[in-house]
């Protein structure tokens, strides 16, 4: 039989044409089958086999098909680099959640160490000396002293973690969603202490709707979900040799604890953000009662130390 010609390609594996309706996911996944990465062929196969299965499950109507199609569309639209919609629509469907807790923790104590990153998260915050304050501006509200520790499984510290701080402000706004506020208020960067201690101050956080402007919001809205997330402090470690350890630690006394529209409590992750009175000596001289401190301890596990893609700038 004559060669082809180099220049001319090799006909195409056949993967067959569509016979009928209950041929198609038969066909699509042959014409991947040859992918060469195993894992994209895994995962791909999974994918279409469990979508065309949904399909068939909800009798997806085309109307339907197109709303979703433009829902992806309108997902994208809405990103930019001040908004992530993308991370946003995981959380809402606990997607986000399921997919760090699958892969983070194990048995005993840090079983529920971490949680999702969220959309808020700005790399190169400033760095601060423990003791330091958080407020890069003028931020009313009730004054809050955090006191971290790094452990690892046995409790030992973990002496130079990277520890990035974020929060929202007491009236539930992050920095880059509040012109009051200065760029970087509310978030930090510190290392922890041959102790594997940090400590800050900063004020108490508060509960915030999530941007409800894209395809989010309107899931919500056609769900009859509210918006709001229980307030809390976000804390990132990083070092190398151990698993960058992504966690919150929400405030106790939220109401939304058990309804956070993006799935992020658990019961580890619940602090004991405690309130001081008139009655107790206040730790500064401008610090007014109430005011509180949170003491958590944070277990980091060995593993490959990554900084997560910033979800925006
Ligand atoms: C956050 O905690 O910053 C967050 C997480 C998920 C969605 C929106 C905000
Ligand atoms: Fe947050």
């Amino acid at each position: 039989m004559p060669m082809p010609p180099p220049s001319q390609p090799e006909k195409p594996p056949a993967h067959g044409i569509i016979e009928s309706v209950d041929r198609v996911t038969d066909v699509v996944l042959r014409a991947m089958a040859g992918a060469p990465n195993p894992r994209l062929r895994e995962v791909m196969t999974a994918f279409v086999r469990h979508l065309h299965a949904f399909t068939r499950e909800v009798r997806l109507t085309q109307d339907e098909y197109d709303f979703a199609i433009d829902v992806l569309n309108r997902i994208g639209k809405t990103t930019t680099d001040t908004h992530n919609e993308g991370i946003l629509f995981a959380d809402s469907v606990g997607f986000s959640t399921l997919v760090v807790l699958m892969n983070n923790g194990g048995k005993g104590p840090t079983e529920t160490a971490a949680a999702l990153l969220g959309p808020f998260w700005r790399d190169n915050s400033p760095l601060t000396p423990n003791g330091g304050s958080i407020l890069r501006s003028p931020t009313p509200g009730p004054a809050l002293f955090v006191n971290g520790r790094m452990t690892d499984a046995d409790g030992r510290p973990i002496p130079g973690v990277e520890v990035d701080v974020w929060q929202s402000s007491p009236a539930g706004l992050y920095e880059n969603q509040d012109p009051n506020q200065a760029d970087m208020n509310l978030r930090g960067r510190f290392h922890t202490d041959e102790n594997g201690r940090f400590w800050f101050r900063s004020v108490k956080p508060a509960g915030y709707p999530v941007p409800v402007h894209g395809p989010t919001g309107d899931l919500l809205r056609a769900q009859h979900r509210h918006p709001y997330r229980p307030a809390h402090l976000h804390v990132l470690g990083f070092k190398p040799g151990y698993r960058t350890l992504i966690t919150q630690v929400f405030v106790d006394d939220d109401e939304c604890l058990e309804s956070d529209v993006v799935f992020g409590v658990t019961r580890a992750l619940i602090g004991n953000y405690r309130p001081h009175g008139a009655d107790e000596t206040p730790p500064g001289p401008d610090v007014e009662a109430p005011w509180y401190t949170l003491d958590y301890a944070f277990v980091m596990q060995p593993g490959e130390a990554k900084r997560p893609i910033p979800p925006i700038k």
